[in-house]
């Protein structure tokens, strides 16, 4: 598997927003969603601090701040689990475990061979549908154990 974004790629996509403050954070999503490990390496920080101008320091402060950047390696997969309370009664604490029992990976880990890495998220606003879970861009919804294990499977 790709585990870089190229720095050709990287300018690219930059270069396809102008670039004032504004737009900063469209970008960083950008190259998020770009990197073959859904995170913000050293060299998109870096390239994306000399575009728009700023410091090192300012570009990490950010990319810190914001719970939707990730600053360290994620699965080509990324699965948000609704931990929110009408989730939560609905049963999503059993679909954590089972996460952690069937893949070995509790909220915030990525699966040994790099495929899946797990998050608990807020509200999906899915609650009439709970338990819900997205996958990269996709809703899933009215989830259990079986529906989870054909979902995965479809994806493998
Ligand atoms: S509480 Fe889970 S989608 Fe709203």
């Amino acid at each position: 598997m790709q585990q870089e974004l190229s720095l050709e790629k990287i300018v690219e996509i930059l270069r396809s927003f102008p670039p004032q403050r504004e737009h900063l954070l469209k970008a960083m999503h950008a190259l998020q969603n770009a990197h073959p490990q859904h995170y913000l390496s050293e060299l998109c920080l870096i390239e994306a601090a000399k575009y728009f101008k700023l410091t090192k320091g300012q570009i990490y402060g950010i990319a810190s701040y914001y719970t939707m950047f990730s600053l360290k390696p994620r699965g080509k997969y990324i699965i948000r689990l609704c931990k929110s309370p009408v989730c939560h009664a609905m049963g999503s604490h059993s679909l954590f475990d089972y996460f952690e029992k069937e893949y070995g990976i509790k909220p915030y880990e990525t699966t040994n061979d790099g495929l899946f890495t797990l998050e608990a998220s807020e509200c999906l606003g899915r609650c009439g549908k709970a338990p819900s879970m997205m996958i990269n861009e996709h809703v899933y919804t009215e989830l259990t154990i079986d529906k989870i294990k054909e979902i995965i499977s479809n994806l493998k």
